[in-house]
C-alpha cells in the first residue's frame, strides 16, 4: 500500500481548484481497500472517495484519507437474447463503458454518452441526460460502509433513486464507497429521442431506420456543441440541479414570465430549467475572479484560472440569490463539495 501524504488535488478534480489532500492512495484492486480503511481508521482520517473528480469542488484542503478508485473490469453475468447483465467495476471510466456495451449489442446506455467520471460515482447522483437516467438500468449497487469495512448490496429501489438524487446523497451520504454496479441492458434497441435538443439533431432522419449508434452520435454531437470540454476548460457540468415546483407556482411564473421553461413530472410537481432562470438574470458570459458562467450555457461555471473553491462556490450564492429575488426559486448546487 503506497499512500503518499499532502498531496495537491489540482489534477484530480476536472474545476482544476487547489487543494490538498492529507493522504491520498490510488487503488487499483478492490482487494486492497480493507486495508486502506484500517489505516484511515488508525490515524482516525475520514475516508473521502473519490473517482475522476468531474463532479466535485475542492472548496480548500481535505483533511481526510483521500481514496482514488481506479478498479477495472467488466463481467458479463448472464445473457439470453433480450437482456444482459453485466457487473461493472466501479473506477472504470463511464463514457469507455457507454462506447463498450454499443460495440457489444448490447443497448440502453446511448443517451448518457460522453458523461465524464467513473462507473462508481454514476449511481450516486443517478446521472441523466436527454431523456434517460441511469435508474433504470442499476440491478444492484455493491458498496462497502467506510467506518466499519462491512460489504453492502443495494437493490434499485433500496438505491432510491429521484432526479440527480439517491440513498447515497441522503441517508448513506459520506458513509460509503460504491465498488462495483450491476446494470441490466437490451439486446434489442428501444430508442429514446422525444428530448426537444434530440429530437432537433435527428430530425430530417427516418425514424424506423434510426439506430443506437446514430442516438449515441447525436448526444455526443450536442454535448460537445453546448458544454465547455473539462479538459480544455476546467468544469463540473451542470452546477446547479434544475429546480422542481409544485404546479400552482409553476402556473404563476408562467403568468409572470412568458416563455419560461416547464418540464412537468409524473408526480404532478414540475422542472424548471435553471440554466434559463440564470439566463434571465443576466450571468450568461460573465466573469468575476477567476471563473466564468459559460457563454454557451448558464448553468455551466467555468474555471478560467487563479480562482479558489471558496470564490467559485461565492459566486454561485450571488447568482442563486438573483434567482431566487427575481423567480422566487431557490437552487440547489449539484456538485459534491469537499474539504475547507
Ligand atoms: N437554456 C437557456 N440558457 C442556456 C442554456 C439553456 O435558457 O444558457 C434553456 C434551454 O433553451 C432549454 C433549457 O434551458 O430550454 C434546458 O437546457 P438543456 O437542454 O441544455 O438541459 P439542462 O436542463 O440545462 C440537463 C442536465 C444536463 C444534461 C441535459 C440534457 C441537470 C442539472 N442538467 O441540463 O446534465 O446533459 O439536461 O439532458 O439536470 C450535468 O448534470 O452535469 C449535466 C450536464
Amino acid at each position: 500500500m503506497h499512500v503518499l501524504a499532502e498531496q495537491p488535488l489540482l489534477r484530480m478534480n476536472t474545476l482544476a481548484l487547489d487543494g490538498r489532500a492529507r493522504a491520498l492512495l490510488r487503488l487499483e484492486h478492490i482487494t486492497g481497500l480493507e486495508q486502506a480503511l484500517g489505516w484511515a481508521a488508525d490515524r482516525q482520517l475520514p475516508v473521502v472517495p473519490l473517482g475522476e473528480g468531474s463532479n466535485i469542488v475542492v472548496a480548500g484542503d481535505v483533511e481526510a484519507l483521500v481514496l482514488r478508485l481506479a478498479t477495472s473490469g467488466i463481467e458479463v453475468l448472464e445473457e439470453d437474447a433480450e437482456k444482459v447483465h453485466l457487473r461493472v467495476a466501479a473506477g472504470e471510466n463511464w463514457h469507455r463503458l457507454v462506447e463498450w456495451t454499443l460495440r457489444r449489442g448490447y443497448f440502453g446506455l446511448e443517451n448518457l454518452a460522453l458523461i465524464p467520471g467513473t462507473v462508481g460515482a454514476a449511481p450516486v447522483q443517478n446521472i441523466g441526460a436527454y431523456g434517460v437516467e441511469l435508474a433504470s438500468f442499476v440491478r444492484a449497487v455493491h458498496s462497502v460502509e467506510l467506518a466499519t469495512g462491512a460489504g453492502l448490496s443495494l437493490s434499485r429501489e433500496a438505491c432510491e433513486f429521484g432526479y440527480r438524487d439517491s440513498v447515497f446523497k441522503n441517508r448513506l451520504r459520506d458513509k460509503m464507497i460504491i465498488t462495483s454496479v450491476e446494470l441490466e441492458l437490451s439486446r434489442e434497441p428501444h430508442l429514446q429521442f422525444e428530448y426537444p435538443a434530440l429530437a432537433a439533431v435527428l430530425e430530417g432522419k427516418q425514424r424506423a431506420r434510426l439506430s443506437a449508434i446514430d442516438v449515441f452520435d447525436a448526444v455526443v454531437a450536442i454535448r460537445r456543441s453546448k458544454l465547455p470540454d473539462p479538459a480544455r476548460v476546467p468544469n463540473a457540468g451542470s452546477f446547479f440541479k434544475n429546480p422542481v415546483v409544485d404546479a400552482q407556482r409553476a402556473g404563476a411564473l408562467a403568468g409572470q414570465f412568458p416563455g419560461i421553461p416547464q418540464y412537468p413530472q409524473a408526480d404532478g410537481q414540475v422542472k424548471l430549467a435553471a440554466a434559463w432562470l440564470i439566463d434571465c438574470c443576466g450571468w450568461k458570459g460573465k466573469q468575476r475572479g477567476g471563473f466564468g458562467v459559460h457563454p454557451e450555457h448558464a448553468l455551466v461555471l467555468v474555471n478560467l484560472g487563479g480562482g479558489s473553491g471558496r470564490e467559485l462556490l461565492d459566486l454561485a450564492a450571488d447568482i442563486a440569490a438573483s434567482v431566487a429575488t427575481t423567480f422566487g426559486v431557490s437552487l440547489e448546487i449539484e456538485p459534491r463539495i469537499v474539504g475547507g
